[in-house]
């Protein structure tokens, strides 16, 4: 018992290690959706306009992905390669790591895994968490990845974004804003991370940058996870087939059994 209690505390070892990565910041959570095809090729195009440049997805053939998501090759060839490669090879044409890391302090990393590492909740808010920091280098931080070495590609899209201080709404655990039992009015508390997007300093609207930015993590969740899908497919027929086969084995039990009793 103790042995099996010792094995059980050492196996949440990596979850702890885990949680003490990074501040605790409350993510914004969204839900993937692996068949939302028109969601993901949206979400590829984003990429491979904002951030291929600089992060490779070596795991993920541009010919895989035509496939998975529906598209015609040619259209592929046409719209989502800006590279010259070919539909069957990698999506790897990112700058040189070595140059990166001089300029940018950190080599980009390879994002076809990044949603397994980091969750789809993280990206989505990371994303969407840059604001202006004049002590930084590119002028920016970001909330959830404090002195993160990556510029703001998206700023053109979301505009100018900065913290500020104010009063905050609480909220219960159903998403409701709380409200105090006895005066009937809002709870609010104090805050200084409060991001406003300076209106008009953007080409999207802040529903707008969020649909796009949903779209690009649902996307980078795919690269993660490219059987998904097919895995779900195979699964039902899986329990199914089990299902049968219960049914099946049970009659052969009694059959087996009939001249015993
Ligand atoms: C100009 C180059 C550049 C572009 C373009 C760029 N990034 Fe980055 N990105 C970086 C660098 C550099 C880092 C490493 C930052 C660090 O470690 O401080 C990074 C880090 C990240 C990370 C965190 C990696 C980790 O787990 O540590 C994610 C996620 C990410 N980028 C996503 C994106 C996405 C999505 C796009 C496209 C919208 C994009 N990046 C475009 C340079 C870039």
């Amino acid at each position: 018992m103790k042995k099996l209690l010792l094995l059980s505390l050492m196996m949440m070892v990596p979850m702890f290690a885990q949680a003490a990565g990074g501040p605790s910041v409350a993510l914004d959570s969204i839900e993937v959706d692996a068949s939302d095809h028109s969601s993901l090729q949206r979400g590829m195009k984003t990429y491979v306009n904002y951030c291929l440049g600089c992060h490779t997805a070596q795991y993920q053939r541009y010919s895989r992905a035509a496939e998975d998501l529906h598209m015609p090759e040619d259209l592929v060839v046409e719209n989502l390669i800006f590279s010259g490669q070919k539909i069957g090879e990698q999506m790897t044409s990112a700058m040189d790591p070595k140059v990166s890391a001089k300029w940018f302090g950190a080599a980009p990393p390879d994002l076809t895994n990044e949603v397994n590492l980091r969750g789809a909740d993280w990206i989505y808010t990371y994303l969407r968490t840059f604001y202006v920091d004049d002590s930084r280098p590119y002028g920016v931080n970001n909330v959830v990845f404090p002195s993160v070495g990556m510029p703001n590609v998206l700023a053109e899209l979301q505009g100018i974004q900065s913290k500020s201080c104010g009063e905050v709404s609480e909220y219960d655990t159903h998403g409701n804003p709380a409200v105090d039992g006895v005066t009937g009015k809002a709870i609010t508390h104090q805050s200084c991370d409060i991001l406003t997007v300076e209106e008009g300093s953007g080409s999207m609207t802040p529903a707008q940058f969020d649909a796009t930015i949903y779209d690009l993590t649902n996307f980078m969740a795919y690269m993660s996870k490219p059987y998904k899908t097919d895995s779900h497919r195979i699964g039902l027929w899986a329990i199914l087939f089990c299902l049968m086969m219960t049914v099946l084995f049970y009659f052969l039990k009694k059959e087996f059994w009939r001249d015993i009793h």
